[in-house]
């Protein structure tokens, strides 16, 4: 399973790029509008930061909108990856998109059928959100899995990214699930390195060491 960072924040982009792990940022409008920056200017900065995936969405309810949207976005940089909500006018979008050779996100996954239907309309992606399955406790993980089931049995290319991630079980969880990606929150990223007796050892070896000097 690889990772992308979910932020718009670019320090935070920075940070988790200089770990060598990154391979690829998605973002939502919520993150986006939380920064109370230029959106197309973010996403150009962080296209300069990290070559792999960048996936940036769309505002407009209908495909024509979703459509005119993405190519602006896709135009900004090669590795931008256009995210597309789960309606009947996203998947329109999403055809047209793969017919241009546009990478895509579809998000707001929250069924298999969902997921299946924005695999074989030519999604690059889908980002099933564990979180907020969770919140109404119905099981993420269970999505996941499923998902990943029918992709193998039909032969489906299109990855599964785990969203919506809260906790660094959910990481463990959505690896072993099946998810190709899991996206994380910084805070999760810098949980995840983080276990109580690496800290003690660190301690224990230098108080070690310099004692003997
Ligand atoms: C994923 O692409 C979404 O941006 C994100 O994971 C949503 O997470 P949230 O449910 O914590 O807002």
């Amino acid at each position: 399973m690889k990772f992308f960072i979910d932020t718009a924040n670019i320090e935070e982009i920075k940070e988790a790029n200089a770990l060598g792990i990154l391979a690829g940022v998605t973002t939502n409008p919520s993150l986006v509008a939380k920064e109370g920056v230029s959106f197309h200017d973010r996403l150009r900065e962080i296209t300069e930061v990290v070559s792999g995936s960048v996936s940036a969405e769309v505002i407009s309810e209908d495909a024509e909108g979703m459509i005119e949207e993405g190519k602006e976005l896709a135009a900004i940089a090669p590795n931008i990856t256009v995210k597309v909500p789960m309606t009947l006018e996203g998947l329109k979008a999403v055809k047209a998109f793969s017919d241009l050779n546009i990478k895509t996100n579809v998000t707001l996954i929250f069924n298999a059928n969902q997921a299946l239907l924005a695999a074989r309309a030519g999604a690059t992606y889908v980002s099933p959100f564990l979180g907020r399955l969770d919140d109404i406790g119905q099981n993420g993980l269970e999505l996941i899995s499923t998902i990943a089931d029918i992709f193998d049995r039909h032969g489906i290319e299109t990855e599964i990214i785990a969203a919506s991630i809260r906790h660094p079980l959910h990481v463990t969880d959505a690896a072993l699930f099946g998810a190709h990606i899991a996206t994380v929150p910084f805070k999760v990223l810098a949980q995840l390195v983080k276990h109580p007796l690496t800290d003690q050892g660190i301690e224990k070896f230098l108080a070690d060491w310099n004692k003997e000097k």
